[in-house]
């Protein structure tokens, strides 16, 4: 049930959306929605080739146009270059999917300020420089939008060895909310969303590299005791996209499996005590009863 589509056919018909980082990973799986739904879709990203070869992938799927346009979110000239292929293309923009990112593990004391600058720059750079450039074009033309930010739910807890996407993603979670107030005047709605684990490539060679696989179990710190589905990420993306989500505004939503609270709930490592323990542990617990 849950790895399949959730919204009617035609949900995001007569919409285009433009989704960065969408050749690959979670983008690649969303924009596909995206466009299962009736939406022309822009996949955007560095890799011209790699993202040819995803709208061909997409459109033989789908039968809807998917445009690709190679552009480095860090580059204000080649942001404002995919608004101008989007219009010549499809007449206009109506939704941004900001899920363009950069990450890797690493200790903080290890990281030169390039090293630091680099997530900095694809991440919140890169979200803002594609929130500006559409914001400022969908106010002039007077015109209704949504925009999606991709976020993790270290954005609200802070993690240790990912301190410079913690830093920037946290930048966007607060962007997202600052924006759904002041530009909601204006029609334009924001909201984010904050993955657990979802397996792709990009994001795993990076965060569970070979040598750690045997050592950190995604699955098992996850209450439910599975990784993320990408079609369940896909069916919230759409949902927030869509005008089924019309009086959300300013929300994160989270997508975890309830990843984050089971490190955030004090007890939550009593898990471990195993049942048989339970009857000698409440025993002992009375016992202490009056003392
Ligand atoms: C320490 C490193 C490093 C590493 C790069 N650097 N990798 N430092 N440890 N593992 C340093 C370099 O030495 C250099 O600094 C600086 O970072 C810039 O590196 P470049 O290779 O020149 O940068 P660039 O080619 O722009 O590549 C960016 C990148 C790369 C972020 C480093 O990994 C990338 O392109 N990533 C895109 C895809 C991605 O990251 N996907 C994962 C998203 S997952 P110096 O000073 O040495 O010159 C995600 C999910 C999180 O966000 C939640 C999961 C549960
Ligand atoms: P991914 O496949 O590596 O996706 C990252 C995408 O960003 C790639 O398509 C990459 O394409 C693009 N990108 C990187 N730097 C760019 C730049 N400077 N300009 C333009 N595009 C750039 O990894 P993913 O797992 O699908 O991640 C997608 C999003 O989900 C990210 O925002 C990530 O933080 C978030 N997320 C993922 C997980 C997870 O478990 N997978 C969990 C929480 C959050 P190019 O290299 O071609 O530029």
């Amino acid at each position: 049930m849950h790895t399949e589509s959730m919204l009617k056919d035609k949900a995001l018909q007569d919409k285009t959306i433009v989704v960065t980082g969408g050749g690959t990973g979670l983008g690649k799986s969303m924009a596909t929605y995206y466009s299962k739904l009736g939406a022309n879709v822009v996949i955007t990203s560095r890799k011209l080739d790699v993202l040819e070869k995803a709208a061909a992938e997409i459109t033989a799927e789908t039968g809807n146009p998917v445009l690709p346009v190679a552009c480095d979110v860090r580059n204000e000239d080649e942001v404002k270059n995919v608004l101008a292929a989007t219009i010549e293309k499809f007449g206009r923009a109506d939704g941004l999917l900001n899920n363009a990112a950069g990450n890797f593990i690493s200790p903080t004391e290890r990281l030169s300020p390039k090293a630091f600058g680099v997530i900095i720059d694809i991440v919140l750079k890169g979200t803002t420089n594609m929130t500006l450039t559409f914001g400022k074009h969908w106010i002039e033309q007077k015109q209704k939008a949504t925009v999606v930010n991709i976020v993790t739910t270290y954005a609200s807890t802070g993690s240790g060895y990912v301190v410079p996407s913690a830093t920037a993603k946290a930048g966007v979670l607060a962007m997202t909310r600052s924006l759904a107030v002041e530009w909601a005047k204006y029609g334009i709605r924001f909201n984010a969303i904050a993955p657990g684990p979802f397996p792709t490539k990009g994001a795993w060679d990076r965060l569970l590299p070979e040598p750690l696989k045997e050592k950190i179990s995604m699955e098992k710190r996850i209450p439910l005791k599975r990784v993320g589905d990408h079609q369940e990420l896909a069916n919230l993306a759409a949902y927030l996209m869509s005008d089924f989500s019309a009086y959300i505004n300013g929300e994160v939503i989270t997508i975890d499996g309830g990843e984050w609270l089971q490190g955030a709930g004090q007890f939550n490592q009593l898990e471990a005590v195993p049942n048989e323990m339970w009857d000698m542990i409440e025993q002992f617990i009375r016992s202490k009863k009056g003392s």
